[in-house]
């Protein structure tokens, strides 16, 4: 993290001068203006790696002001400032991410990923098996939310499991968001999102309770959790404890926050952690952005390493 005196952030957000000060400024003005947006991008991606697309500057300042008048502070300039220079409480900075990112998951979401993984991916690790490879399948949700990937992963590798058509297996998900991370290790969810699981996967893999401080939710059962681990992992950092022989990486609608070097960079960084004919999954929108040496790609979002 760069010290305080880099990154501190003057002139955002811009003072309202309105009127007839502001038509004489107005080039003056809007100058003024623009760096200081600069200016904050920079900070949100020096203390998060997020890169803002300049257009949301206005909004993510809006978003902060909640957290400014929460301290009694006068400005968002002030709360980046002291939050840099670790005057917050130490749980701020996770405050901050929660209101930059967008955490939008879904059980079964891109269904034809998850048919993918069983009938190609699976298969192809099932003959590597028959020929004395480890029959262990480890998958990575590297930008897992509130779990919902991971645990619609964990549902069809193990109904593969139980046809006789899998082997073990070991899913690891990973956020930078402490809170989403927090909420996929509980594996609690309203049942309005299990809408789009399958009936029979409903009543084998999700557990109701009486109890009324959970009422209308439903808990993943403990065989899925029992394999499933969470954990609070930054994927602008420039190395992961993460094992390097993993099956597939899922990398799904993430990627749109990056700049292009991170981009490139992070998906580098993951191919190094994918077995030799792994595979990178990517979100819809992001298929254009995997250029990689190591990485060839065999269906629009999904890339094997070579
Ligand atoms: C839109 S959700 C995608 C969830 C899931 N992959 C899916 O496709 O349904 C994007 C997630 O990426 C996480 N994220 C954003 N920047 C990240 C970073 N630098 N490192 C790790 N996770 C990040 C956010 O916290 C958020 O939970």
């Amino acid at each position: 993290m760069p010290p305080p005196d880099r990154v501190r952030v003057q002139g955002w957000p811009p003072r309202d001068r309105g009127g007839r000060e502001a038509e004489e400024n107005g080039a003056m003005l809007s100058e003024n203006v623009q760096q200081a947006s600069d200016r904050f991008r920079d900070l949100i991606r020096s203390i998060t790696g997020i890169s803002l697309p300049p257009h949301k500057v206005q909004m993510i300042d809006q978003r902060l002001r909640r957290r400014v008048m929460a301290f009694g502070l006068p400005d968002t300039e002030t709360y980046l400032a002291q939050l840099m220079a670790g005057a917050l409480p130490k749980d701020e900075l996770g405050q901050v991410i929660d209101l930059i990112t967008t955490n939008t998951t879904s059980f079964f979401r891109e269904a034809e990923h998850f048919t993918f993984l069983i009938d190609v991916v699976l298969a192809e690790k099932m003959a590597q098996v028959r020929h004395g490879m480890p029959a262990r399948f480890k998958l990575w949700s590297a930008a897992a939310s509130e779990g919902a990937e991971a645990y619609t992963a964990a549902m069809v590798l193990e109904e593969a499991r139980r046809a006789g058509k899998g082997c073990d297996w070991a899913i690891l998900g990973t956020d930078l968001s402490q809170r989403m991370v927090d909420r996929a290790q509980a594996a609690i969810y309203a049942n309005d999102q299990l809408s789009t699981v399958p009936a029979a996967l409903q009543r084998r893999y999700f557990l109701t309770s009486d109890d009324p401080s959970v009422a209308g939710k439903s808990r993943v059962v403990p065989e899925l959790r029992r394999n499933v681990r969470f954990r609070h992992l930054n994927l602008m950092d420039h190395r992961y404890p993460v094992d390097r022989d993993v099956d597939v990486v899922m990398l799904r609608n993430v990627l749109i926050y990056f700049d292009q070097t991170d981009k490139e960079q992070v998906v580098d960084r993951l191919a190094g952690h994918l077995l030799s004919g792994g595979y990178l999954i990517v979100g819809h929108a992001e298929s254009m952005v995997v250029r990689h040496p190591a990485l060839r790609q065999v269906r629009p979002t999904i890339f094997r390493k070579v």
